[in-house]
């Protein structure tokens, strides 16, 4: 125990160790004590650029508290000790406790089964999700896990599972945290009372700049390369379709409250570094929903200079449109704008003109650096998080998770094999990326 943990007791914290034997969780109202000793233990698995962010979010949004870091690598744990034991020193409590540091292949079963903590933040390369969550809801904790739930079927039918498993038993957030940005919950609310009518179609875009070239690591051995730049890697990211594009397959589900029932697609790598990493840079997909709605998406990643995502929705009433940083609102019938709209970063209404705003390319980027219309989209979400534990109102987005990862590897699956798929043949496909096949083998990190 820390001392600051000493100095509180000996907590309830949401029936850790009880849950561990079977999900006996003891319902958080009836267990916690007065607020001095209402703060969450948090471990974060994965001490990355987008892990660290969140992790930060919810160190100065609510009322958990960073205690445990998990990583594959010792750089990354000091770095992740380093930020965090000084948000603990600025708030006037305890840094990490270095037995609650977890370096290797096996951190994440280490964290997972650690009686100090309540929750896990996994932030690790998308193709370890499932196999991470599994283990963390199985030990009990909540769980944050960033997006997409599963880069194959097999894992997000995993995740699936895990959510039926796990429900109202303890929360389990999924990394969509545009579902919380305020302009966004806004839009589709107007939109779902119909204020554009009936969605007749979507064009959705993620133009974003080349991932950050040098790839990290040059004196690292194959592997470490590939997991430490595992946004080059299609099988560690499920390629940008699956890892990035996600965000605006998710938006557009939500609008429709659907899923794609078919896709076709085409897509490439054209890039000037093309010499390593095996990802796509380029997607264009038609999707096709219930009533014969189409949703055409068209993902570029390269150059240094443009960054923009965006959704238009037409209907017959009007037309709604949302970037990450520029407009959010609704032309037509029903004319409304969000306040933020017309900030410094767009030049024009209407069109998101955001040269130069994520300029310094994939590292500003990855780490979830963004603005305006998601400014505070983590803090919401986190902050909604931590109150479903504290309240015993557990969230459960794992099969909306779910939806939206296999909804991109519908469009990914389309594009890679250059035909038309439909939802069902992707189910019963049951596409598995089998680490033995895709040579992901950690064992060598096994000792420092
Ligand atoms: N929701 C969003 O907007 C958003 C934005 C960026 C990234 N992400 C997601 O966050 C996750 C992390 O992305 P990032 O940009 O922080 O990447 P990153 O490479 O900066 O961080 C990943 C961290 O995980 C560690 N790691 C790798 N394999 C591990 C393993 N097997 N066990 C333990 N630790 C391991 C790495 O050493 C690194 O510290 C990804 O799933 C990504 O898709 C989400």
């Amino acid at each position: 125990m820390t001392n600051e943990q000493k100095k509180l007791g000996r907590r309830d914290f949401i029936g850790t160790a009880a849950a561990a034997a079977g999900f006996m969780i003891i319902k958080p109202q009836l267990v916690r004590g007065t607020a001095a000793n209402s703060a969450i233990r948090l471990g974060l698995l994965g001490c990355g650029h987008r892990g660290t962010g969140v992790a930060t979010s919810f160190a100065n949004n609510t009322t958990a508290r960073v205690t445990a870091l998990g990583d594959l690598f010792q750089d990354q744990l000091e770095k992740g000790k380093k930020h965090f034991d000084d948000i603990a020193a600025s708030k006037a409590y305890s840094g990490i406790d270095p037995k609650l540091m977890f370096r290797g292949p096996h951190a994440y079963e280490q964290m997972a089964n650690s009686s100090e903590l309540d929750m896990i933040q996994i932030s690790t390369p998308d193709f370890f999700h499932p196999e991470h969550l599994d283990a963390v809801v199985t030990a009990g904790k909540h769980v944050y896990c960033e997006k997409p739930a599963g880069v194959d079927v097999t894992g997000s039918k995993r995740i699936l599972e895990i959510g039926r498993k796990v429900d109202g038993r303890l929360s389990l957030e999924i990394g969509f945290q545009i579902r919380s940005a305020p302009p966004y919950v806004e839009l589709i609310k107007r939109i779902h009372s119909g204020a554009i009518g009936r969605i007749d179609c979507i064009a959705g875009y993620y133009h974003a700049t080349r991932n950050a070239y040098p790839p990290r690591g040059p004196n690292a051995s194959p592997m470490e390369l590939r997991i430490r730049n595992f946004y080059w890697d299609r099988v560690l990211s499920g390629d940008i379709i699956v890892d990035q594009s996600i965000h605006v397959i998710d938006i557009c589900n939500w609008a429709l409250k659907a899923h794609p029932l078919k896709a076709v697609g085409s897509g490439g790598r054209n890039l000037p570094d093309a010499d390593w990493g095996n990802y796509w840079d380029h997607f264009d997909i038609v999707y096709t929903y219930p009533d014969n709605v189409h949703v055409s998406l068209n993902h570029f990643q390269g150059g240094d200079s443009l960054w923009d995502v965006s959704e238009r929705f037409f209907g017959p009433k009007g037309v709604a449109e949302a970037h990450y940083s520029g407009v959010v609102g609704i032309y037509g019938d029903e004319p409304w704008e969000w306040e933020g709209s017309t900030s410094q970063v767009t030049s024009q209404p209407g069109h998101a003109n955001i040269y130069a705003v994520h300029r310094g390319g994939g590292a500003e980027r990855t780490a979830g650096v963004f603005h305006d219309a998601l400014q505070f989209a983590d803090a919401e979400k986190d902050k909604a998080f931590i109150a479903s534990i504290v309240s015993g109102k557990y969230h459960n987005q794992a099969a909306k998770g779910v939806e939206s990862a296999l909804s991109a590897q519908l469009g990914r699956m389309a594009a890679y094999t250059g035909r038309e798929v439909t939802w069902d043949e992707l189910l019963a496909s049951n596409q598995t990326y089998d680490p033995r096949v895709e040579g992901i083998d950690l064992s060598e990190f096994e000792s420092s």
